[in-house]
This record gives C-alpha cells, structure tokens and sequence, in this order.
C-alpha cells in the first residue's frame, strides 16, 4: 500500500484486536503515522472514560473506528468530539448482514454506522463476512484445540476472510486521496465459501489431526453457551449472529476485496497452514 495521505495522523481503535493491529501494522508499512489506541494498547483509550479520547484525538485526521458491543451510546459523543477535533474521516468496522439481524445482535456496530454517516465528514463502513482468525485468535480457537467444534449453522457456506484483507481495505479507505474517495458500505468476503463442516477439516488436515464438527440446534447451543459461563446477552448475540448465517444471506461471496485492493482475497487453506505450523490447533497438553 502506498502512502496517499502525508498529512494526517491515524487513530487506530482496537489497535490490539484482530482487524486493527493489522490496520496499524499495514498503514506503518506505509509511512503513514499511526496512533494505535485501546485499554492496553500504546495509547491509552476506554469507551467507557470519555477522559481518554482526547489525547487519542488530537492532530488525528482520520479514525478507524470499532464501537464496544456495550455502552455503544458513547459512539455518537466520541464521533462528535472527533469532528470537533479535527477529523476528517471515519472508517467503521460493521459486519455483512447487519441490516438484517435482530436486535440481540451488533448494536455497537449500528451504532458506529449511524454516527458516522451522520458526523458530516467523510465515512465509510466495512462490512465483512466472520474472520478467519476466529478458528486462531478468538472464539472457536479452544474448541478446535478441544477437537471439536459445535455450532448451529447447517449446510450453509460462508465465505471467511481474512482479517489482514479486512485490515488493508480499512487501510485503504482511511488513507485514499478526497478525491479518489466515496463514502458508502462496503460489503466484503473472500474469494470462496466454505461450510464450516468444510472449513473444519481443511484446518484439521492442516494440523495433522482429527477435529470435528457437529451440528447443534440453536436451543443445544445456547444451552452450551450458558454452561461455559457466557452471560445471557452474549449467548443471545451469538444465537442471534448464527441465525442470520442460516438464513443464508451472506453465504455468497462479494467482489469487494477485488474491487477495492485489485487482487484477489487470501485463501483460506494458506491461512489454515500458517496457523497451523504456530501450534494454534495442538491438543492442550494434559496435566499430571
Ligand atoms: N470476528 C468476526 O468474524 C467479525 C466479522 C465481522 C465484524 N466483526 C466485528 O468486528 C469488531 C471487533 O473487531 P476485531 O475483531 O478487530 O477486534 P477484537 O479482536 O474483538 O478486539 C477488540 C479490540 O477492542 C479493544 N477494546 C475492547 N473494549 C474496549 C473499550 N472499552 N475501550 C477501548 N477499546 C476496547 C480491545 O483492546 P483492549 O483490550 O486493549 O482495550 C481490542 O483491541 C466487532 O464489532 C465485531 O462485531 C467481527
């Protein structure tokens, strides 16, 4: 990516998550300056301490933004303090689909996509499918460990994508000349659906193991939520997400990465490989 914007300091939010490290990473390959900012990132900033964002704001002229799924009612404030401060454009992180999920699901998102489409400057939103680096970084990475993962999801494929794709679209929005830029959505996925039946054995292949993948009812899998110690408002969220995925309404690829980066997107069995030689999907050692 080349440096098109010289003059602006980019505020990173979840700068330690899975999408911004990579946004602060790509835009510093770049040349551009970055402030990368959360709770424990290197600069300090808290949705829920309104005393924080300033010093996170000041001399930024463009923010990547990703709202908290709680406490969202600070992202319409913190838009308007950025405006004030100077910033000129909002690039949020959402998720495809959110148009059509209940309201258990991905409020902070919406929150992020109202406010800035309402902030006055420039904006656009990001709208992917799930992240590869869930099965690595997050929420399924145990379970694969475990050996087996169980969701309530069918047949229905989903094309996963990369977050160092969704990173470099960010980046590439953030930092596009005014005159190149366009504020809208942008939904993007990768290149290829996969069930997660699919998706399982591709990782399990790669990890040179068995890992399996079972079907759960919707009820089962709330029901396991709540045993592992999840609250009631993320069982539902996660309920709410897997019900809009068995719609099938973002079972099929967009040419967004393509259109946007003019390539194609990652693939997921590289990503599987990588992963896998980091030890992501060893059996945790057992012990004595
Ligand atoms: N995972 C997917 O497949 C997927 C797909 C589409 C959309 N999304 C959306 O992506 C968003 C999450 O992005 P991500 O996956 O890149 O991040 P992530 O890996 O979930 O990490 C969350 C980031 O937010 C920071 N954070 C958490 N609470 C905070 C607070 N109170 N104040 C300031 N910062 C806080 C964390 O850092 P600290 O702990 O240091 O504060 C971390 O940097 C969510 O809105 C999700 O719905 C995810």
């Amino acid at each position: 990516m080349q440096n098109t914007n010289p003059d602006g300091t980019v505020l990173v939010l979840g700068a330690t998550g899975k999408t911004g490290r990579r946004v602060v990473r790509t835009l510093r390959a770049a040349g551009v300056t970055v402030r990368a900012a959360s709770r424990s990132g290197e600069v300090r900033f808290d949705w829920t301490e309104p005393a924080t964002w300033d010093g996170a704001l000041a001399g930024a002229s463009a923010v990547y933004l990703i709202a908290p799924d709680e406490g969202y009612d600070a992202v319409p404030r913190f838009v308007d303090r950025a405006v004030a401060a100077g910033v000129r454009r909002f690039v949020a992180l959402s998720g495809r689909g959110i148009e059509h999920v209940g309201e258990d699901f991905g409020r902070g998102m919406i929150a992020a996509e109202e406010a800035v489409r309402a902030s006055g400057a420039e904006w656009a939103v990001v709208r992917p499918n799930n992240f590869f680096q869930n099965f690595d970084e997050d929420l399924w990475r145990q379970s694969l460990r475990d050996g087996r993962l169980a969701l309530p999801i069918g047949d229905v494929p989903e094309p996963f994508i990369d977050a160092g794709d969704v990173a470099e679209v960010a980046a590439t929005l953030l930092t596009r000349p005014a005159a190149e830029h366009a504020d809208g959505v942008y939904e993007i996925s990768g290149a290829r659906a996969l069930t997660f039946h699919e998706a399982v054995a591709v990782m399990a292949r790669a990890a040179g193991r068995e890992i399996e993948f079972v079907e759960l009812t919707p009820e089962e899998y709330h029901a396991g939520l709540l045993a592992a110690g999840f609250p009631e408002p993320a069982a539902k969220a996660l309920g709410a997400l897997f019900t809009l995925h068995r719609t099938g309404r973002t079972a099929t690829p967009v040419p967004g990465v393509q259109d946007l980066l003019g390539r194609e997107p990652s693939d997921f069995a590289a990503y599987a490989e990588r992963a896998a030689a980091t030890g992501a999907w060893e059996r945790d050692a057992v012990r004595p």
